[in-house]
């Protein structure tokens, strides 16, 4: 068989990453046998880890490694450690943008789902949520506030002046649209655009744009939202929403609360995609200090990360697909790490349900 290398960047970065990248790794080996994938496994330094280590969170030869892959599964970056430092120099800021920015990772896909069996622990009452909910969040990644000039603070008589500045061009609009519409054709053929077309100019350029590209998609439908009403229909009828498509900042807080109603953020995975098959995957939670060390994460959002890896930058869409049955498999039969646990439910570590899910991998199951 000839042998065809697909190179993935790991860059587990701080926190809980090293732990719950671990925990995947082990239904990373499960998937390899199962589906003969060929991968190999490349570590680099990312965030305060690579700060300690080579003295910057994205080292030169962290960014060579992801060139040099089809992927990168990127773990979570920051902790209190590095909090003081100057905001350009804190591990987000200088690891998670600039890879964004450097790859043109212009879309990020952030699904949202409550699988019925967790209806317990999403904070909305159950009548609202009852059955489960499956929202995407397609956000912006690569424009608006985060990277518009100018952005800057200078001084004044009175004190100081800080600016943000939020701009989009058409383009800019166009090719996040497309994907979100793209992705509605595998769902329930719906995008809903948030923005404040009430009061900003970008947010009218976002409707026109939409508009043209729903134009071309005639299957799918296309309905506005207020983003402050989002956010409430977001805790009052979440079910409401098929893809959410939104520009970079709004998609940053809309997603928060989509994540934070479907129960846990230890679920939720996120991939930031440009053109071509290169993307980066990563858990939509944070790098969680408090819980680091103790082997109790929930890793699940990691491995979900690594299926949605799968599908869009390695095309195994099967591979994907056994993953998430496993974890749905898994849930359904009562496995729950610490986030999940209501009162009275069994509690398992780390490894503990990872090794679950990669035994489902290998028995190619996810039922019993
Ligand atoms: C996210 C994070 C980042 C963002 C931060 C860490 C810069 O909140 O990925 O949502 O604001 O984009
Ligand atoms: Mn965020």
């Amino acid at each position: 068989m000839a042998s065809h290398v697909n190179r993935i960047a790991v860059l587990a970065g701080d926190g809980i990453g090293p732990e719950v990248m671990g925990a995947t790794m082990l239904v990373a080996k499960e998937l390899e046998k199962k589906h003969g994938l060929q991968l190999e496994w490349k570590e680099g330094w990312v965030g305060g880890a690579a700060i300690d280590a080579k003295g910057k969170a994205l080292p030169d030869e962290t960014v060579e490694l992801c060139r040099s892959a089809k992927a990168v599964l990127f773990g979570s970056v920051g902790g209190p450690k590095w909090e003081n430092l100057p905001p350009n120099e804190q591990p987000e800021r200088a690891a998670l943008l600039p890879l964004r920015k450097i790859f043109g990772l212009y879309a990020n896909l952030r699904p949202a789902v409550l699988y019925p069996e967790l209806v317990k622990c999403s904070p909305l009452h159950p009548d609202r949520v009852a059955g489960g909910f499956d929202l995407l969040v397609v956000r912006e990644l690569t424009g608006g506030l985060y990277f518009g000039q100018p952005k800057e603070t200078t001084k004044t008589a009175r004190g100081e002046r800080a600016v943000d500045t939020m701009v989009y061009e058409t383009h800019e609009i166009e090719r996040v649209a497309e994907v979100a519409f793209r992705a509605a054709s595998f769902r329930k053929k719906r995008v809903t655009l948030a923005d404040k077309a009430n009061v900003l100019e970008t947010s009218l350029l976002w409707r026109k744009v939409v508009r043209g590209v729903a134009a071309r998609h005639p299957a799918i439908t296309l309905d506005f939202i207020y983003a402050d009403n989002a956010a409430m229909q977001l805790v009052r009828d979440p079910g409401r929403f098929d893809v959410l498509l939104c520009e970079n900042l709004f998609g940053d807080m809309l997603s928060d609360q989509a994540a934070a109603v479907a129960g846990s953020l230890g679920m939720l995975p996120s991939a930031s995609l440009g053109e071509g098959s290169f993307g980066l995957y990563e858990p939509a939670g944070g790098s969680a200090p408090d819980i680091a060390g103790k082997g109790v994460a929930n890793p699940i959002a990691q491995i979900l990360s690594l299926a949605l890896l799968c599908e869009m930058s390695l095309g195994q869409p099967e591979a994907a697909e056994s993953i998430r049955q496993a974890v749905a498999g898994a849930i359904r039969e009562g496995w729950r790490t610490a986030d999940l646990a209501v009162a009275g439910e069994k509690k398992v570590g780390t490894q503990e349900i990872a090794k679950e899910i990669a035994r489902r991998v290998a028995l190619g199951r996810g039922k019993g």
